[in-house]
């Protein structure tokens, strides 16, 4: 992928804030006199209680960039005074004046501030335009000026600055975000200044739609949005890919008494002399990188601090002095050998949800349709461009609903999040249409609006990849489960780029919740795959049979014990229901462009790295 440049020019996000979310209204009981923008009315309670007066408090937050030039690119705002507070993207200072290009993070544009020395206090010039201008990229500063139109052609308004004040500097010679681009796995490991970048901020801006596109969706069909536990002991997609979560390890291990020094075996001393050469060449390496602009100095400095200390772990062992030694307390045991997690905190094995499905599940057979929408995990050690360790799904569970009505539901969800965006984040679109997917992105995306999905069944789409034309990597057969290349190939060859919703999975590859269907082979599943990304939702009807599932609970072999309350919804007043997941991320990179997972969630998680 070609680099980003962090420091060009949206989404606007005055549509998320419609008058009604500006404008929040709080019932309040505390005065709030004296807080700041809060303004506040006295009115007595609507129950005629006169005892109890209610204030009706409105709330106003500063309006930002994208909000001044909503409708109609800032003109109506010409003449008015404003006061603004963001980060420098760039300073062009010449003879008697300067451009700062002011961007606020809530649109891709930011707006054009025009110091005039004339017009300036000479401190405020000199702040600005001075040998030693501390109006420099990244730093962050607040303006007060008039809005006056503009006489480049490149923005309707511009801010005439009046005052001009430092809130925070950015020394120029250490800021890693350079006015070149960098690429996206540089930014990747500077986590805690790339959401200043364009491309990681449109992304944030075009997420924070989707969300709201989601609960919108949900909201106005009648669905419950309920929130499902994080840690739990079931393994509910079966393919354990769980992170174990305990306690037993707390405290395990202790530092020996000192002394007890063991003897130093040659191969030890050799590993960290080996050790020590590569984080050389490392050292190395990021200052060459330092120098090409692609490596901070804290980058040099964090690797040479590690080559320091590898270099002294290696003269100890050298002298023979080793560290004291690690003694480890011993973990609670069965008779048998086993781990007892009687004894742990949960008195039970726990782990980190893969999905929320079966309390979900739980929700929708006592108060019909819910939603969840929180993070997942996954200790699947893939590190691919469409897998994350840790994930947001969105998973809607349908009460009284078959498959079709789960099909119905996953098209007009993705249609309403697509119509959305279309409508409210175009400037960040347009950015990553031309520099991020280089194709017709919003084209492409107005016509999964505008068409129906395909909808086949798996034999379908296995007979579709055996015809094709071309070679895969991994061959199929009916039975086998289809690979990221074969749903691509379906989503954007064979059907034209268009969603393709792929149902009736074979029983086996599938999971043990999933409907068994008439034929005794396949089960009542669905994916819907997408061009590019491939698949992006998995969902199915679920066996509400209950000597089905418990026949299927045996063959699988689960334990039926840990499953007595999945079982008993089925024995009590249970109904057809239905359900799907949606990889949240996945989402965003259909929708942006973005080509790997890792920067489509401000701080990523996959294997070998939780920094941030
Ligand atoms: O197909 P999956 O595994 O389905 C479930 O978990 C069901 N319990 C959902 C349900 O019926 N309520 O996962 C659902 C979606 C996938 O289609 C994919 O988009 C996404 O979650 N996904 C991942 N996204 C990022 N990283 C990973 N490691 C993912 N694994 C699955
Ligand atoms: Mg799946």
């Amino acid at each position: 992928m070609g680099g980003v440049s962090p420091l060009l020019s949206s989404c606007s996000s005055s549509s998320f804030l419609t008058s009604s979310h500006v404008v929040t209204m709080m019932m309040m009981r505390r005065s709030v006199k004296n807080a700041k923008n809060i303004s506040t009315t006295s009115s007595s309670s609507a129950h005629g209680d006169n005892n109890s007066s209610t204030q009706t408090t409105i709330y106003k937050r500063r309006d930002r960039l994208a909000q001044i030039k909503a409708n109609d690119h800032g003109k109506s705002k010409v003449g008015k005074t404003l006061e603004l507070k963001g980060w420098v993207r760039s300073n062009r200072a010449q003879k008697d004046r300067a451009f700062i290009d002011l961007n606020d993070g809530s649109d891709m544009s930011g707006m054009q501030m025009v110091v005039l020395q004339e017009h300036v206090d000479e401190s405020v010039w000199q702040l600005v335009a001075g040998a030693t201008s501390e109006v420099s990229t990244g730093a962050s500063i607040r303006v007060k000026g008039k809005v006056v139109e503009s006489p480049g052609g490149k923005q309707s308004v511009e801010v005439l600055v009046d005052e001009l004040e430092i809130i925070g500097k950015a020394d120029p010679a250490t800021y890693p975000l350079q006015k070149k681009r960098h690429t996206l796995e540089y930014l990747r490991g500077i986590a805690h200044l790339r959401p200043r970048t364009n491309t990681i901020a449109a992304v944030s801006r075009v997420r924070n739609q989707l969300a709201f596109a989601t609960h919108q969706f949900f909201q106005q069909n009648g669905f419950l949005y309920v929130n499902t536990p994080i840690i739990t002991a079931s393994d509910c997609e079966g393919a354990g890919e769980q992170f174990q979560v305990t306690c037993l390890l707390n405290g395990l291990e202790e530092e020996g008494s000192a002394g007890a020094a063991a003897s130093v075996a040659p191969q030890d001393v050799e590993k960290v002399e080996q050790k020590v050469k590569s984080q050389g060449d490392i050292v190395k390496k990021t200052k060459a990188d330092k120098g090409e602009g692609n490596a901070t100095k804290e980058d040099v400095d964090r690797e040479v601090k590690k080559l320091l200390e590898l270099k002294e772990e290696l003269t100890e062992l050298q002298s023979g002095s080793n560290t004291p030694q690690t003694s480890v307390k011993e973990l609670p045991k069965l008779k048998s050998g086993g781990v007892d997690y009687e004894q742990d905190f949960f008195a039970k094995r726990s782990y980190l949800t893969v999905s929320g499905q079966l309390n979900g599940e739980i929700m929708a057979s006592a108060v019909n349709d819910i939603y969840t929408f929180g993070p997942t995990f996954r200790a699947e050690n893939s590190n691919t461009s469409r897998h994350l360790a840790e994930f947001w799904m969105v998973e809607p569970e349908l009460a009284f609903a078959d498959l079709n009505d789960d099909m119905d539901c996953a098209e007009a969800y993705l249609k309403h999040c697509i119509t959305h965006v279309l409508k409210h984040c175009d400037e960040d679109l347009q950015f990553f249409e031309k520099n991020i997917s280089k194709d017709n992105l919003r084209e492409r995306l107005q016509n999964v609006v505008d068409q129906d999905f395909a909808r086949i069944t798996y034999t379908e789409a296995v007979e579709h990849v055996l015809s094709a034309k071309k070679k895969f990597e991994f061959p199929i057969q009916w039975g086998s489960d289809l690979q990221s290349e074969h749903e691509r190939y379906i989503s954007e060859e064979v059907y034209k780029d268009r969603p393709v919703i792929v149902r009736d999975y074979p029983k086996d590859i599938k999971a043990f919740y999933m409907r068994a269907n008439d034929d005794g082979k396949t089960v009542a599943a669905m994916d819907v795959l997408v061009p590019k990304v491939g698949e992006l939702m998995g969902g199915s009807q679920r066996e509400e049979r209950l000597d089905v599932l418990e026949k299927k609970i045996e063959e699988v072999g689960l334990e039926k014990e840990s499953y007595w309350w999945y079982l008993e919804l089925r024995k009590y007043g249970s109904v057809p229901h239905s359900g799907f997941g949606l990889g949240f991320e996945r989402l965003v990179q259909y929708v942006t462009g973005v080509e790997n997972i890792r920067d489509v969630i401000a701080f990523p998680r996959y294997p070998g790295s939780a920094d941030f």
